[in-house]
């Protein structure tokens, strides 16, 4: 499969996750792939394992993103996905009562200042060919309220409107550049397994997480990556500007809907 033969891409916070899923399904489809991210181990085995370069890159510093634009002047495509929640260092409150500025302000540096750093080194890096894919990584979370994640919510619906902003300012300026959000909800990655526990509770655990999910299950890292691929590959070349859920439905409705 060679869809995206030719094309170099770059995948922020690809060490693991849905990051290293798209990256392993993008090298299938014949991309170069830079896999970046601040973990090194992981993201140099990754990138290893699969043939992919790797680059240390912290999301939250232009020095990282301008190194990188000095390495890599020319890409074809950029996937904005490394993100937090806020709740990696503990439980701490994250409602819109109780969040400090301090955490606020540590969720906005990776997931809204790096992909508005992402963004605008992409369309330098594309300028150029005059053509590409820049693909930004919100959620779910960035279309409706999160009362416990406030932080997380609001740099995730940030991101989604930045993405817009974005395929409006490049087709303004006459360049093929596309730029579109994906909203995943519910994907198993090693960020749910704080909340998974031990294998005694582990699948009542997973059924209560997702029993407001029409599918009823979580979704899978190779689900996001295969979006990834049609919105970076020549295929999508009129989508612009849109909003991708991948949610096993659950943005089909709401809890409020008529039975
Ligand atoms: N898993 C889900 O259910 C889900 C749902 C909606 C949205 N998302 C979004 O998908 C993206 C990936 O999530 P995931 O579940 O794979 O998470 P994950 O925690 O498994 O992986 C995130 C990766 O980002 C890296 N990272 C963190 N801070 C970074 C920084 N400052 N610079 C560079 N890399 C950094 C981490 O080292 C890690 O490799 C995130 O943007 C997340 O918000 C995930």
């Amino acid at each position: 499969m060679d869809r995206l033969k030719h094309k170099r891409a770059v995948i922020t916070g690809a060490a693991r996750g849905i990051g290293e899923g798209i990256a392993r399904v993008f090298i299938d489809e014949g991309a170069d792939v830079i896999v970046t991210d601040v973990d090194t181990q992981l993201g140099a085995a990754l990138a290893k394992d699969i043939g992919a370069t790797f680059v240390k890159l912290d999301v939250r510093l232009e020095s990282d993103w301008d190194a990188l634009a000095m390495s890599h002047p020319q890409i074809d495509i950029l996937v904005n996905n490394a993100g937090v929640t806020g709740f990696e260092d503990g439980p701490g409150p994250h409602d819109p009562e109780h969040a400090s500025l301090a955490d606020w302000r540590a969720v906005h540096a990776v997931n809204t200042d790096g992909t508005f750093l992402g963004c605008r080194y992409a369309i330098r890096a594309m300028r150029k060919a005059a053509s590409g894919a820049i693909i930004n990584i919100s959620s779910r979370s960035g279309l409706v309220g999160i009362p416990g994640a406030a932080a997380y919510a609001a740099s995730k619906a940030a991101i989604r409107n930045h993405s817009k902003t974005v395929a409006l300012y490049c087709a303004q300026q006459g360049l093929d550049i596309r730029c579109n959000s994906v909203h995943p909800a519910a994907i198993l990655t090693p960020m749910w397994e704080p909340m998974l526990g031990d294998s005694a509770t582990r699948d009542a655990t997973m059924a209560a997480l997702v029993k407001d999910t029409p599918m009823q299950r979580f979704g899978t890292v190779d689900e996001v990556a295969a979006l990834c691929v049609l919105l970076a590959s020549d295929e999508a070349r009129y989508i612009t500007g849109a909003e991708m859920t991948i949610d096993g439905g659950l943005l089909a409705g709401s809890a409020a809907s008529p039975g």
